[in-house]
């Protein structure tokens, strides 16, 4: 099943007199359980096309579906409801609250759920403990080295238990070592919890370790090594305009 579709989708930015085509008739899809790295020069659309995928921002044309429901159709609310239910998010910079324990910066996504503290410091001790980071929950982000940080990072987007993790360049700021780690207990995830994740990277070193990769060149697909992905992304299937009401 596809979580979340892309048909012809273009997003252009206006910076006074010029337009930028960030992506241009992008056809994509992402799978339930898939692990997929979106790679490609600076400036290519990685940002722009996770932006998307987490409906954290809408695209000029063309058509998003979020389980097989347009994006374009639900509103403020069912928008803040799909994301803080469905995706988990990881920062380039982790973002976590300097002034707060790593167990604390956990339990922040949950205050949107309705539960009670025990139920949040419960959830969030688990989600330490899958990062293997359960000695450390008391630390302030300042206390842990940058690989410890990142994992704090992904416990707090695994704790809603999402469907889909975003991670935009997630291990930019890490030295080589903890990079790969990273990315070891992102499989592991994948692997166990079952927990999709696509995120950009552009360090070769990890694409060796990524069972699919999409290319993205000047806002185009320039490659996906999905099993039946045309290499620009042809395989999806064109339903015309039917549904542009
Ligand atoms: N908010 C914005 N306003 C104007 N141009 C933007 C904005 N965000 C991205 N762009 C432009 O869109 C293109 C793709 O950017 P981006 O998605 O950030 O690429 P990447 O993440 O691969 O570096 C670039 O040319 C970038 O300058
Ligand atoms: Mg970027």
């Amino acid at each position: 099943m596809n979580l979340v579709e892309f048909e012809s989708v273009t997003k252009r930015y206006r910076l006074g007199e010029v337009e930028v085509t960030a992506l241009d008739s992008v056809d994509f899809a992402v799978r339930r359980g898939d692990f997929v790295a979106i790679t490609g020069p600076s400036g290519s659309g990685k940002t722009t096309m996770l932006n998307l995928i987490g409906c954290l921002d809408s695209p000029t044309s063309g058509e998003i579906r979020v389980a097989g429901q347009p994006v374009s159709g639900l509103d403020d609310h069912a928008l803040d409801q799909l994301r803080s239910r469905s995706y988990g998010i990881i920062f380039q910079n982790f973002n976590l609250v300097p002034v707060l324990t790593a167990l604390e910066n956990v339990m922040l996504p949950l205050y949107l759920h309705g539960l009670s503290k025990d139920e949040r410091q419960h959830r969030a001790s688990a989600a330490l403990a899958a990062v293997s980071l359960t000695r450390f929950a008391d630390f302030r982000p300042d206390q842990m080295s940058g690989g410890q940080r990142q994992r704090v990072a992904v416990a707090r987007a695994l704790v809603t238990e999402p469907k889909l993790i975003l991670a935009d360049e997630p291990t930019a700021s890490l030295d080589t070592a903890s990079a790969l780690s990273l990315v070891d207990l992102m499989k592991e995830l994948n692997t166990e919890r079952r927990v999709t994740f696509v995120f950009s990277t552009h360090d070769q070193r990890l694409l060796q370790h990524v069972s699919r990769v999409v290319e993205l060149r000047d806002g185009q697909l320039s490659g996906d090594d999905a099993p039946g992905a045309g290499v620009t992304g042809a395989a999806l299937v064109q339903t015309g305009d039917s549904e542009v009401a």
